[in-house]
């Protein structure tokens, strides 16, 4: 801890134990580094605002697990907050977005039938602890066992978040059921719709699907699977939310620069259910599930 700087202890601090008051902060530093000035804590504190992860200090609290009530349809978290999921976890996701619909549609049952590393099993978990939220939470994933292109969800839930593979740009697993060992894009896309009919078929009325998916391109084509996700003919599209990606391979130096523009976006795609389960949209060919 010795070698520490300030505003990682300080980060570390909050990580480790949620909602935080400035004063426990400053504790937490004089125990580490007895004798440093209040203003050196105070700056570092004041960078690490800056850096939008302690984004709310409103009344002496940082609370990561405030609803950002200024939310619109363009996020970014430029630093990953690590108290969710685990960073090491390729594709893993900031949680911040979830825990923010969590709260704006009042959430009171989540599933994640590819929680990957455990991030909204985290979330939710924060929530409940922090701010007595009560959300029933399951989670899956198929390196835990549950195959969503063959299996149900277990029960209802008026929220589900999923965050599938973006193709194979990530390889997950070997087998024939893991979206992202798909060589080919129909299959792939296939077993996509598959698994959102799925979800969708989960949710009581009223309540709501959100998708964080991101295009692919490959050999120079460009793969817009939110186009496909778009398509999902169940529910009613309510909000597509565009979320800044931030360090990715390509970012590092010495990659070679491409012909077309990067990709730095992904989207959170949220439909709503507003007519219950088999029914068929109207003018859409029914979409089967796998069995
Ligand atoms: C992008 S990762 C999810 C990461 C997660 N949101 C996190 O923060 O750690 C996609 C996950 O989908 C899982 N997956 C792929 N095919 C699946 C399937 N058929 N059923 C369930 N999970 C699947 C992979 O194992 C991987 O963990």
């Amino acid at each position: 801890m010795a070698d520490t700087s300030i505003r990682t202890m300080l980060l570390e601090f909050v990580d480790g134990n949620g909602a935080s008051h400035i004063r426990e902060l400053h504790i937490e530093v004089l125990r580490h580094r007895p004798g440093t000035p209040e203003h050196t804590i105070r700056a570092r504190l004041s960078e690490a605002v800056e850096d939008g992860l302690l984004d709310r200090l409103g009344d002496g609290f940082y609370d990561i697990y405030a609803e950002d009530e200024e939310m619109t349809s363009v996020v970014s978290y430029p630093q990953r907050c690590s108290a969710w999921g685990v960073a090491s976890y390729r594709g893993n996701c900031d949680g911040r977005l979830l825990k923010d619909l969590l709260l704006r549609y009042k959430v009171a049952s989540c599933a994640d039938p590819m929680e990957g590393s455990g991030t909204s099993r985290d979330v939710v978990e924060g929530l409940n602890r922090y701010k007595n939220k009560g959300i029933r939470y399951w989670g899956g994933d198929l390196r835990t066992g549950f195959d969503l292109t063959r299996q149900e969800l277990p029960g209802r839930f008026d929220f589900v978040w999923i965050h599938p593979p973006y193709w194979n740009i990530v390889r997950y697993g070997s087998g024939s059921a893991d979206l992202s060992n798909c060589e080919d894009y129909e299959r792939f896309r296939e077993l996509l719709m598959a698994c959102l009919r799925r979800c969708y078929e989960a949710l009581e009325l009223g309540g709501r699907l959100a998708v964080l998916i991101g295009d692919v391109r490959r050999q120079g084509r460009y793969f817009a699977i939110v186009k496909d996700v778009l398509n999902f003919p169940y529910g009613q599209l309510r909000s597509i939310i565009i979320k800044l990606q931030h360090h990715c391979t390509s970012d590092r130096k010495g990659y070679p620069k491409l012909e077309d523009v990067p990709i730095r976006h992904e989207y959170c795609v949220v439909f709503k259910k507003v007519q219950s389960s088999g029914e068929t949209p109207i003018g859409l060919v029914d979409m089967p599930l796998l069995r």
